[in-house]
């Protein structure tokens, strides 16, 4: 890898950023000699506190207790609106622009402001409180981030979950979170195309009698099912509220939001994250990796129902006083020139999107770029996956035409913000690299046996010390938080990914070294897949692989094991990839299902993935060590029937 490119710094950047090389070293050693010190002064810097906070941290990677200011006192909506209200109160603070090209809207911070205190009355009037939990399950419109900010100005956590799960996902974290409250829409809208958000709550509801309240959007025509008492319409309900609600005053330390996230075994884990930190750290990132300037139009292109909706479409941004740009649509509706004609009509300054979209694109030609000007874009970001270097070029020169340096900012649901990060003034980039730490950030590079490797190193990606964004706790399990992420590697937060560090001390992110899928940038536990599989009564046993996919990263691999007196046939894989749809969602929906008359198994009877990723990948050449195999002629059976997927 000695002949790997390297930009510098564009001198342009360098000239407009916050932040350039000499002041990264400067702040980075600051942030790692006295932290304390560092987090302090950007506590005053970036936030406005009821309070000051008795101390700035107090951590232990074996305990599992994170905490970040205590005693200090904000609030999280009130940071992100009503301290904006004199200075910039007529400024846009969200853009929105809906699936069908033709709609958009503008709101204001003083719009939002009272949008955000109505609707935080209502939620008071249907008696959530201070700790209660909140779903939220919304398509991209205005009303998710009225919604988020609502429960955040009185206290309640909310717990969003993306419009894409199926009831029965939507079901799980609703039962999990103990929400009383669900606001949706009738519908959402994507690609032309109406998702049944209304009939699908309905649909979780037959299974959680805790729901008292359903609030709704109205965001298209159609009239949906409606139960008298539990139904509201949003639209009715916040007409009849005052435009005032004080800013509950929350401890830094409260619970902010809980987000699902998948991991290596059993259901989805509930991500807590709290106030103070969460805040900081998201609005901090954000002005300094996106160099984030007053007026600036800035576009991440995410769902509000994953983390970096929650920390770099509403929480950063806002907290910032930034204009941010809210895009209900798909990249390829209309057509694949989407994303540019958007960043043309809004004049967008700061793009922000994933390598499968960039991949994508990449794959229907430049003349869908070119078509546009563009001229208004200055940085480029990157986000949820490795980022290959092909990909990497195209953006930087066919998207960016050599003028904007690119952010690849790896970090995970579990961080709450960016973790290792160009910063655009500062580091020369390496295509593929997300290249060095974020201030107050140390990872380090372990081996299997937990022995610290320095210098040129490969292996698994830990981080030694806490930062305000880190996740507190699973929600109600704090055990199974101290076991997936500080068990490990004791003493270390563990980040499931495996790593390189090169000569320059640039991290390079290899990829989940857990049963972790990246699908499109979307994460899904192996174990998720599996479990819907086996629930179709003709099916005795699964294995779910990840596979090399040019364009969503990686695919699913099912391998699949049918009960003895039954035959593969089309339709049963057309039911087994429906099942699995209605039971995760279509992000899940497998790729691939191999039927398999056995598994590899060791005589224990574990199976052996890694004998599974190599078939899945079409690694047949060197499949290792399979002596320890109960039956070794199993593998040869897979390989033979591997070309009649
Ligand atoms: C996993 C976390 C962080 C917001 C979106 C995903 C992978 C994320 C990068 C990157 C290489 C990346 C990691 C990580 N990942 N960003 N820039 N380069 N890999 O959040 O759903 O919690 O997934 O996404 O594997 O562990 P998430």
């Amino acid at each position: 890898m000695s002949d790997v490119k390297v930009y510098d710094v564009l001198p342009d950047a360098a000239a407009k950023a916050h932040i350039n090389d000499k002041q990264y070293q400067a702040m980075y050693a600051h942030s790692i000699s006295d932290p304390s010190d560092f987090w302090a002064q950007q506590a005053r810097n970036f936030i406005t506190w009821f309070k000051e906070w008795d101390k700035v941290q107090d951590w232990d990677y074996y305990t599992g207790k994170t905490r970040w200011f205590e005693g200090a006192k904000l609030n999280v909506s009130y940071n992100c609106l009503d301290r904006h209200l004199a200075s910039r109160g007529d400024q846009v603070a969200i853009i929105w622009e809906g699936d069908d090209p033709k709609v958009d809207k503008k709101i204001t911070y003083r719009q939002l402001y009272e949008q955000v205190c109505r609707f935080a009355n209502v939620l008071k009037e249907r008696g959530v409180k201070k700790g209660d939990r909140v779903c939220i399950y919304l398509p991209m419109i205005p009303e998710a981030a009225v919604a988020m900010l609502a429960c955040a100005r009185i206290g309640a956590v909310h717990s969003v979950v993306f419009g894409g799960f199926s009831p029965e996902s939507l079901k799980d974290r609703i039962l999990d979170s103990g929400c009383q409250v669900v606001i949706t829409a009738n519908e959402g809208l994507r690609g032309g195309r109406s998702v049944p958000l209304k009939a699908n709550v309905d649909k979780a509801l037959t299974s959680c009698p805790g729901i008292h309240t359903v609030i709704v959007v109205k965001h298209t025509q159609h009239q949906p099912t409606w139960q008298t008492g539990k139904d509201i319409w949003y639209h009715e309900e916040v007409a009849k509220v005052s435009t005032e609600c004080p800013a509950e005053e929350m401890d830094a330390e409260d619970p902010l939001f809980i987000l699902y996230t998948s991991g290596s075994t059993g259901k989805p884990k509930g991500v807590l994250h709290t106030s103070g930190g969460y805040i900081l750290y998201t609005a901090m990132t954000h002005k300094y990796i996106f160099d984030y300037h007053d007026g600036d139009i800035y576009w991440c292109t995410a769902d509000v129902g994953w983390v970096t909706g929650h920390s770099y479409i509403i929480y950063g941004p806002l907290a910032n006083g930034a204009v941010t740009l809210m895009f209900e649509g798909v990249p390829t509706y209309p057509d694949a020139s989407r994303f540019w004609q958007v960043v043309d009509k809004h004049q967008v300054n700061i793009f922000y999107t994933a390598p499968t979209a960039i991949r994508a694109l990449m794959g229907k030609g430049n003349a869908l770029v070119e078509q546009t000007s563009r001229k208004s874009l200055r940085i480029l970001g990157s986000v949820g996956e490795p980022i290959n270097p092909e990909a990497w070029e195209w953006y930087y020169h066919v998207v960016g035409e050599g003028r904007c340096p690119i952010v690849d900012t790896w970090w995970q649901t579990e961080t709450g913000g960016i973790l290792i990060t160009p910063l655009p003034g500062a580091t020369p980039l390496k295509p593929g690299s997300a290249t060095r730490p974020f201030f107050g950030v140390v990872p380090a590079i372990v081996n299997n046996e937990g022995e610290v490797l320095e210098g040129e190193a490969e292996g698994n990606l830990v981080i030694t010390r806490s930062w305000p964004s880190q996740m507190r706790t699973v929600f109600g399990d704090h055990q199974r938080f101290i076991d997936t992420y500080l068990k490990t590697y004791p003493g270390n937060y563990f980040t499931g990914d495996g790593a390189r560090r090169d000569k320059d001390g640039y991290y390079w992110i290899t990829g989940r070294v857990d049963d972790v899928l990246n699908v499109s940038g979307h994460r899904l536990g192996t174990a998720e897949v599996e479990s819907a599989l086996v629930l179709h009564e003709k099916v005795a046993e699964a294995a779910v692989v990840g596979y090399p996919h040019d364009i969503k990263g990686q695919g699913i691999y099912a391998y699949v094991t049918l009960m003895a007196d039954v035959q593969p046939s089309e339709a049963l894989r057309k039911e087994l990839i429906n099942l699995v749809r209605s039971e995760i969602g279509a992000i899940a929906t497998p790729d691939i299902i191999q039927w398999a008359p056995g598994l590899p198994k060791t005589r224990s009877g574990k199976i052996m993935r890694r004998i599974l990723r190599k078939i899945a990948a079409n690694e047949i050449s060197n499949l290792g060590d399979i002596s320890t195999l109960a039956d070794p002629g199993v593998v040869d059976n897979l390989i033979e029937t591997r070309s009649n997927k």
